[in-house]
């Protein structure tokens, strides 16, 4: 019988392979595991408990807020606050950011970025969700509050980011620059188990995954590429969670597009926590995230929190046939 290897287990030993390795980072890592934990057990519950439904409110991008939004967004700031390993955190769900009291977050050195759930708009019909998360090393002294540039980093400098996928098994994904595992959480022992190692994403699929419904508010390029993989009988899957929808990608090979459209002409994701965690998590397994005007999604400048971007991710050899689109099409007047 193979030995399980708990998520606790494999951050603590890859961690102490690394000379530069500090125990706070470990035990921040950790703790993102306990709240998902906590997560997951209330989405499992949702229907149960009467925790479903539209809030009422809205978030920052002008989202209606589920509850579960609001469950999720809540535990994920307690017990990275309590951590004490974080000096603030950055949510979808909140328009600032939350700087962290100084008697837990004291001389703590990083900021958590985070998309609490994912692909809200599934919650009621029991369709697959998550959470995105990323993780930087702060700018500001270590001795006074975070401040906004902390959080204002581009996808390069992340340390880590990951995904936990709420689907027919709990799933938490994640990298610290050097390759891509997951972890299957085993609800009879409560534990997140080494169950994907050194994910690869295959360089071609036949899988695209796009809200084909707003085909006639893309640019032309895009209009040509989507009608590409039609021609080709690429399978359409669009969950209308990134999470899920770039998770199928990871293992059987494909292209996520999410383009900018005449709603929304700077694109509808948002690049520091929807963005450039996804395009890390990508990236490390071998995959390209670019906008859809060609610029590496890791390499593009921040300005807002909730900043948006145009987003094209996938196998490689697929990305680069897109590449082609936008150069020969891209330059048309429509
Ligand atoms: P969120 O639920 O965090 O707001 O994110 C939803 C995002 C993303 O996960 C998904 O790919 C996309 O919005 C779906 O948008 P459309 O409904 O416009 O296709
Ligand atoms: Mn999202
Ligand atoms: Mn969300």
């Amino acid at each position: 019988m193979n030995k399980i290897v708990t998520l606790d287990e494999f951050i603590i030993r890859t961690q102490k392979e690394k000379p530069d390795s500090s125990g706070s980072f470990t035990r921040l890592l950790r703790d993102i595991g306990i709240a998902a934990k906590i997560v997951n057990r209330e989405v499992n519950k949702a229907g149960l408990v009467n925790i479903l439904g539209v809030e009422g409110s809205t978030n920052s991008t002008g989202d209606d807020v589920q509850k579960l939004d609001v469950f999720a967004n809540e535990k994920f700031i307690e017990t990275l606050s309590f951590s004490g390993e974080v000096c603030g955190i950055a949510s979808e769900e909140n328009q600032e950011f939350i700087p962290v009291a100084s008697d837990h977050g004291h001389n703590a050195q990083y900021v958590v970025v985070m998309d609490p759930l994912d692909g809200s708009s599934n919650i009621d019909v029991n369709v697959s969700v998550g959470t995105i998360f990323g993780i930087f090393r702060r700018k500001s002294s270590v001795e006074g509050p975070c401040i906004q540039e902390d959080f204002l980093q581009k996808g390069t400098e992340l340390i880590a980011a990951g995904y936990v996928l709420y689907g027919t098994s709990t799933l938490l994904v994640y990298s610290t620059g050097d390759g891509v595992n997951g972890f299957t959480l085993d609800p009879s022992i409560g534990e997140f188990c080494l169950s994907h190692r050194n994910i690869q994403m295959p360089v071609s699929g036949n899988y695209y995954s796009v809200n084909q419904g707003y085909y006639l508010k893309f640019d032309l390029e895009m209009r040509r590429y989507i009608d590409h993989c039609s021609d080709l009988n690429y399978r359409l899957r669009y969950i209308g969670s990134m999470v899920s929808d770039i998770h199928r990608i990871m293992f059987q090979g494909g292209i996520f597009l999410y383009p900018n459209t005449r709603k929304y002409p700077k694109g509808k994701l948002r690049l520091l926590y929807e963005c450039y965690p996804m395009a890390y998590i990508v990236e490390q397994a071998g995959g390209t995230a670019l906008t859809c005007k060609l610029d590496r999604i890791m390499d593009m400048e921040i300005a807002s929190l909730h900043q948006t971007s145009s987003i094209v991710m996938g196998s490689k050899d697929m990305v680069k046939d897109m590449k082609e689109f936008v150069e020969k099409y891209g330059a048309v007047i429509q």
